[in-house]
C-alpha cells in the first residue's frame, strides 16, 4: 500500500500543493467529506465528455461523474447550449419562470408517482420536505428508513448509513446517528433492506406511529444491491394498509431507467425524491408525488400547510440545464447504458474469477459497486464485510491507470462512454490485481 501511495504522490505534486493551500481555508482542504481521501485528493481542473484532467494534467475516464450526477459527462452539447442561452437571459429570478415548468412537465410525464413536483437545490432538502409532507399529512412523528440507505444530511435520516461492525447486535431497529450535533433522530426506526419478513415485522410494530417509510429502491452509495421485487411489493402493501406515506428516494437511482427505479420495478410510491441527473450537473433536486400530498404546499387559497422556502429552488439556469439533460436521456440512451452496465459487471466478474480474488460486483443499469468480499449479500449489512486494504489498493491502482472511481468502490457510467471505456475499466482492475497486488 505504501508503495502505491508513494507512486500517487509522485504523479500529483500540483494537487498536493492545492491541498496544502486549501487547508488554510477549507477544513481538510475540501468542502465535503466524501471527496476526501488520504493522503490528499486529486484536484480536478477540467472535464470533457467522459474524461477529466487533474491539476497535474493527468487524464482519467470519469466513473465518478460527481457522485453519479453527470450522466452525460462534461460539456454535453445540448446541456452546454441550454446553459449558455439561459445564462445570457438571467440565471435566477425572484419569480417563477417557464424553465421550471418545462422540467416539472418532464418529471411528471416520466415518473409514475409524480403528479406534481416542487424543486429544491439539493437532495437533502428534497428529502427533508418529503418527510415534512408525510408528517403533516398523517399527523404522525416517526419515520422508518433502511439500514444502509443514504438520504442526505437531514437530522432524521442521517443515521445507520455507515457500515456496521459485524459484532453489532442483530436487533435492527435501533437508531445510530452518523454525526454529532444532530437532534430528533430518535424518532427514526430502522429496518433491513431486502429482508421482507424482518422489515415487515418492524413496520407492523411501529405502524401506527409512522408518517413515512423512506428507502432508496436501489441503494446507491452503500451497496448497489438490486431490490427483491417481493420486498418492494411488501413495502407498498404494508404502507398502504397502515396509512404510511411510502417515499422512494430516487436522488441517485432515478438513473436506472427512463422511468426511474419505480418504473423499472413496477412499484409506485406515494412520493419520490429526485436529484443529481435532473439538474444536468447543476445544483437542483425535487420532491413530488400524489396531488393530495403536494396540495399541502399550495399557497393559492391562503397560507399553505407547508410553506416552502429556498432562494435557488428551480433556478432558471439549473432548470434549463436539467431539462436539456433529461430530454437527451431517451429510452435508447438508457438501453445503451444498460448494456454497458451489463458488460462491465460481466467483465469484472470474469476478472475476479480468473484471478481468484475474494471480490464481486453488484449494480443495476449504469450504477455499480465493487465489493472486496465473496460473502453472499442478503441485506445491506452484509456489504460491510469488505477487505478495506484491498479496496484501497484497487482505488489507487485505478487512479494510476487512468480511471476516476469513487473511493468507496462505487462507480457509474455516462452516455459519452462506449465499450472501449467500459473495457478500460475492467482492464485497469485486472492490471492492478496482477501488477500492483501480485494476484
Ligand atoms: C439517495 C440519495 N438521497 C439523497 C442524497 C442527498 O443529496 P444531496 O447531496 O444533493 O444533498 C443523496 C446524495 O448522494 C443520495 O444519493
Amino acid at each position: 500500500m505504501e508503495a502505491l501511495i508513494e507512486r500517487y504522490k509522485v504523479h500529483s505534486p500540483r494537487s498536493r500543493a492545492l491541498y496544502e493551500r486549501a487547508l488554510a481555508v477549507l477544513p481538510g482542504g475540501t468542502t465535503r467529506t466524501s471527496v476526501f481521501y488520504a493522503p490528499y485528493p486529486l484536484y480536478i481542473e477540467r472535464g470533457a465528455g467522459c474524461r477529466v484532467w487533474d491539476a497535474d494534467g493527468g487524464e482519467r475516464i470519469d466513473f465518478n461523474g460527481n457522485a453519479t450526477s453527470q450522466i452525460h459527462g462534461h460539456g454535453h452539447p445540448a446541456v452546454a447550449e441550454a446553459v449558455r442561452r439561459q445564462a445570457e437571459r438571467g440565471v435566477s429570478f425572484g419569480a417563477p419562470s417557464e424553465a421550471e415548468i418545462r422540467l416539472a412537465e418532464v418529471l411528471c410525464e416520466r415518473i409514475s408517482s409524480v403528479e406534481q413536483v416542487r424543486f429544491t437545490s439539493s437532495g437533502t432538502e428534497a428529502v427533508m420536505y418529503a418527510l415534512r409532507v408525510a408528517k403533516a399529512f398523517t399527523g404522525r412523528r416517526k419515520i422508518a428508513k433502511c439500514e444502509g440507505g443514504f438520504h442526505g444530511a437531514h437530522d432524521s435520516v442521517h443515521v445507520n448509513f455507515a457500515p456496521v461492525a459485524p459484532a453489532e447486535p442483530e436487533d435492527r431497529s435501533g437508531v445510530r446517528p452518523e454525526s454529532q450535533g444532530m437532534s430528533g433522530y430518535e424518532e427514526t426506526v430502522i429496518f433491513p433492506f431486502n429482508d421482507t419478513a424482518g422489515a415487515e415485522a418492524i413496520l407492523e410494530q411501529h405502524g401506527k406511529d409512522l408518517a413515512a417509510v423512506i428507502l432508496e429502491p436501489v441503494p446507491g452509495s452503500r451497496g448497489c444491491l438490486p431490490p427483491d421485487p417481493v420486498f418492494l411489493t411488501m413495502l407498498r402493501e404494508v404502507t398502504a394498509r397502515l396509512g404510511i406515506v411510502l417515499i422512494f428516494d430516487e436522488v441517485m437511482c432515478l438513473r436506472v431507467s427512463y422511468r426511474g427505479a419505480q418504473g423499472r420495478y413496477g412499484v409506485t410510491p406515494d412520493m419520490t425524491t429526485m436529484g443529481k441527473i435532473i439538474g444536468g450537473g447543476l445544483p437542483l433536486a425535487a420532491f413530488g408525488g400524489r396531488r393530495d400530498l403536494m396540495a399541502l404546499l399550495d399557497p393559492s387559497a391562503g397560507p399553505p400547510v407547508i410553506p416552502q422556502t429556498g432562494t435557488f429552488n428551480g433556478a432558471a439556469l439549473a432548470a434549463a440545464a436539467g431539462t436539456a439533460a433529461m430530454e437527451a436521456l431517451t429510452p435508447e440512451a438508457f438501453d445503451r447504458l444498460e448494456k454497458m452496465g451489463e458488460r462491465l459487471r460481466e467483465g469484472l466478474s470474469r476478472v475476479f474469477r480468473r484471478r481468484e480474488v475474494k471480490a464481486q460486483v453488484t449494480g443495476v443499469g449504469s450504477m455499480f459497486r465493487v465489493h472486496t468480499t465473496d460473502r453472499r449479500f442478503e441485506t445491506l449489512r452484509d456489504t460491510a464485510y469488505g477487505d478495506r486494504r484491498l479496496s484501497q489498493q484497487l482505488f489507487f491502482g485505478l487512479l494510476h491507470r487512468g480511471i476516476l472511481p469513487f473511493a468507496s468502490g462505487m462507480g457509474c457510467l455516462s452516455t459519452p462512454m462506449g465499450e472501449a471505456e467500459v473495457d478500460a475499466f475492467v482492464g485497469a482492475v485486472d492490471e492492478t490485481l496482477v501488477e500492483d497486488m501480485g494476484f
